[in-house]
């Protein structure tokens, strides 16, 4: 088997999308360009991944999604075939089929890549050119093809004739080389054009007068080869993106409830019969489990929820962990590296950061817990908050197994309570509490019999004075 290499452009500007963000590293489906295509080639198989950075080429390299990808630089941006001319020194004596393609071509799948670099092999070609037809070619480079059928080039769209911009087959920005056919043939492109640049399509009518085999693979799907030069194409592609990491998850066993509404990265795994509902956000590196309900408009960000679970509308959980069959929400906020343990359950307006909350244990109604270690089956009472900043660091609350919080316990960290210890509820707690013990700490209530009847006659007696 012949070897196989890939070389990705990433060098140009991005002008068109008007951004202090380099170009790759805009974001389709919540991962950067870059990765989608550094990715799929991945799965292509080849051996070797070429990045051509040029611009802003320190967020570029910053970026790169693993090691193993060589980089070459294009000092100046003299256009797509001079870019691939910047990674000559690192192919010399490479034999093998090296793919080209653009960066700003995110949505371009594995199995469209293999089909067109096994086209390439089965006819002995020495380029191919990946192309599909579109409805509305605008912007594209046009493929002119001879009279025998064959591709004779490419024609940008900015320097083609009315005749020429009919055309709506167009090159994808995707090629298959045998490479050193590549490299001779880039030393013979000129720059005479509108835009005075070296394109790599030139490549091809080189080849073809030194009679060397050129050919062209038609894509079925032109949605895949969306090329996105500005912010509207990048919704666009977003969109796409979006919709096929949602069917194929609906494929495996989720429901969804107005999909068109929800959000998920490509990435995110989602376990069967969980259902999701309309507007839920789930982003990052997030895994959820089987058989729970993600309510409307969540958040749920780099996190792992579990078998089971409940996260009930308008909750946000990012960075966490909620082990299996928790309840959280409505209107509840996870963050910080907080766990919420097995069966716990984390209810309205309450914020946990920074905690473990045990197995079965509760907070169901408006509370802050952050800096806190929670036992197991311990009940926090309605608006209980834990001062866990004293202006200058953060201290920690410890609340062993079983104790039970009055409702509106104020814990002035750091402070320890003990296992199955309780609070009076409006307690300040600021001292330990041993195990067991009960900690009331407030002032006691004082009776004034009838001064509700005094007070009314004193001041309905003066009245008019
Ligand atoms: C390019 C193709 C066009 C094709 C279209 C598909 C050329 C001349 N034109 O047009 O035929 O239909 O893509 O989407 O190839 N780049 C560099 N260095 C440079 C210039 C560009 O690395 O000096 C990189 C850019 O980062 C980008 C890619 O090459 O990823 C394509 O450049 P762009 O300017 O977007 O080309 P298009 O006008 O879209
Ligand atoms: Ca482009």
């Amino acid at each position: 088997m012949r070897e196989l290499a890939s070389i990705v452009l990433a060098a140009g500007e991005g002008s068109r999308l008007k951004s202090k963000l380099a170009k790759p590293l805009h974001k389709v489906g919540g991962k950067t360009m870059l990765e989608h295509v550094i990715a799929t080639l991945r799965e292509v198989g080849g051996q070797r991944v070429t990045v051509v950075v040029g611009v802003a080429r320190e967020q570029v390299i910053a970026a790169l999604p693993d090691e193993g990808v060589e980089i070459a630089v294009q000092e100046q941006q003299l256009g797509t075939g001079h870019a691939v001319d910047s990674a000559r020194d690192l192919y010399e004596g490479f034999e093998g089929d090296i793919i080209c393609t653009y960066v700003d071509i995110p949505l371009i799948t594995p199995a469209t890549l293999l089909h067109l670099v096994e086209q390439h092999r089965e006819q002995g070609a020495a380029a191919t050119m990946l192309t599909t037809i579109v409805g509305d070619p605008t912007g594209y480079g046009r493929v002119i093809r001879d009279d025998a059928g064959m591709v004779a080039g490419v024609v940008e769209h900015r320097d083609a004739d009315e005749a020429t911009l009919a055309i709506r087959e167009i090159n994808t920005g995707i090629y298959c080389f045998r490479g050193p056919e590549l490299f001779a043939a880039l030393r013979h492109v000129d720059n005479d054009n509108t835009q005075g640049e070296y394109y790599l399509p030139d490549v091809l009518k080189w080849l073809r007068a030194e009679g060397l085999p050129v050919a062209g693979c038609v894509a079925a799907d032109p949605e895949e080869l969306m090329g996105i030069n500005d912010r509207i194409q990048l919704a666009q592609a977003d969109a796409v993106c979006r919709r096929r990491v949602r069917e194929a998850l609906m494929r495996e066993g989720v429901s969804m409830i107005d999909p068109d509404s929800i959000c998920i990265d490509a990435g995110v795994r989602i376990g069967r019969d969980t259902v999701i509902q309309p507007g839920a956000l789930i982003e990052g590196d997030t895994v959820i489990g089987e058989d729970c309900e993600i309510g409307g408009n969540c958040r749920i960000r780099n996190s792992i929820v579990g078998d089971g679970c409940v996260i009930r509308h308008c909750s946000c959980v990012s960075e966490s962990v909620v082990e299996d069959h928790s309840e959280i929400g409505p209107f509840a906020h996870i963050r910080g590296n907080s766990t919420v343990g097995r069966g716990a359950a984390v209810g309205s307006y309450t914020e946990i950061n920074r905690s473990t909350i045990g197995p079965g244990s509760k907070s169901r109604h408006f509370s802050y817990l952050g800096d806190s270690v929670i036992g197991s089956n311990v009940n926090i009472g309605a608006g209980t908050i834990t001062c866990n900043f004293d202006g200058y660091r953060k201290h920690q609350t410890s609340i062993g197994d079983g104790a039970f919080i009055g409702s509106d316990t104020i814990f002035v960290a750091p402070v320890q309570v003990g296992a199955g210890a309780v609070t009076g509820a409006g307690s300040v707690i600021t001292d330990e509490v041993p195990d067991g013990a009960l900690a009331i700490a407030r002032a006691r209530q004082t009776i004034i019999e009838r001064w509700a009847e005094k007070r009314r006659q004193e001041q309905e007696g003066s009245a008019g004075e």
